[in-house]
């Protein structure tokens, strides 16, 4: 058996960044369409900023199952309508698999899905440690003014699985300013929910 070396990275803030990362993967705010309810909103903040990087990712990763995944995320700040910035969002293909996010900078929620379709909302500031338990649905959103920089780390062989919020229409919630600058759930029209089945065939994969 050969063992890996141990590793160090630097969490940069400043940039976002995680210092000494093998692995960098960039979204743009064209590559996040379909995501937001207001079309014209977006569409006008594609035609000036449609190449920008929305949200870009460092980490150190490893294919290997049993190891763990480490990294840092940096999302900008602003809205498109009323709605925040936020990630695309997944769950785990292998869903049974956790994750954990540490706040660095910037004021975040983390929203949450269960395959049933049960809400729940996590706010992360600097030192906020977010578990995001096994099954659930994940998305983060920029709530502040200022650029969120989180800390991740999950299971290797976690992989991820977009199409399950597509195919429901989204997720079940929109994040959206307050109108006093804070934030707040409203319900997103669009959602379909999942059929029994997809459920059961979800929460089945324990591999
Ligand atoms: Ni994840």
């Amino acid at each position: 058996m050969i063992l890996f070396e141990p590793g160090v990275c630097q969490v940069d803030v400043a940039t976002g960044q995680l210092k000494g990362a093998t692995n960098r993967y960039v979204k743009t705010f064209r590559d996040l369409a379909g995501l937001y309810r207001d079309e014209s909103a977006y569409q006008a903040l594609i035609a000036t900023r449609g190449d920008d990087v929305a949200y870009e990712v460092t980490d150190y990763p490893s294919a290997n199952g049993g190891d763990i995944i480490i990294g840092v995320t940096r999302m900008e700040p602003g809205k498109i309508g009323d709605e925040y910035f936020m990630t695309r969002g997944h769950i785990h293909a292998r869903p049974n698999r956790p994750e954990m996010y540490y706040g660095e900078a910037g004021v975040g929620v983390m929203l949450l899905e269960s395959p049933h379709g049960e809400i729940r909302t996590i706010e992360i500031r600097a030192r906020t440690m977010c578990y995001v338990p096994p099954f659930w649905i994940h998305r983060s959103v920029n709530v502040g003014l200022e650029p969120l920089v989180m800390t991740f780390s999950y299971p290797a062989d976690a992989g991820q699985d977009y199409d399950v919020i597509a195919k429901a229409g989204g997720m079940r919630s929109r994040i959206v300013d307050d109108g006093n600058g804070g934030w707040t759930t409203v319900d997103n029209a669009g959602y379909s929910g999942r059929h029994p089945s997809l459920v059961e065939d979800i929460m089945s994969r324990v591999d």
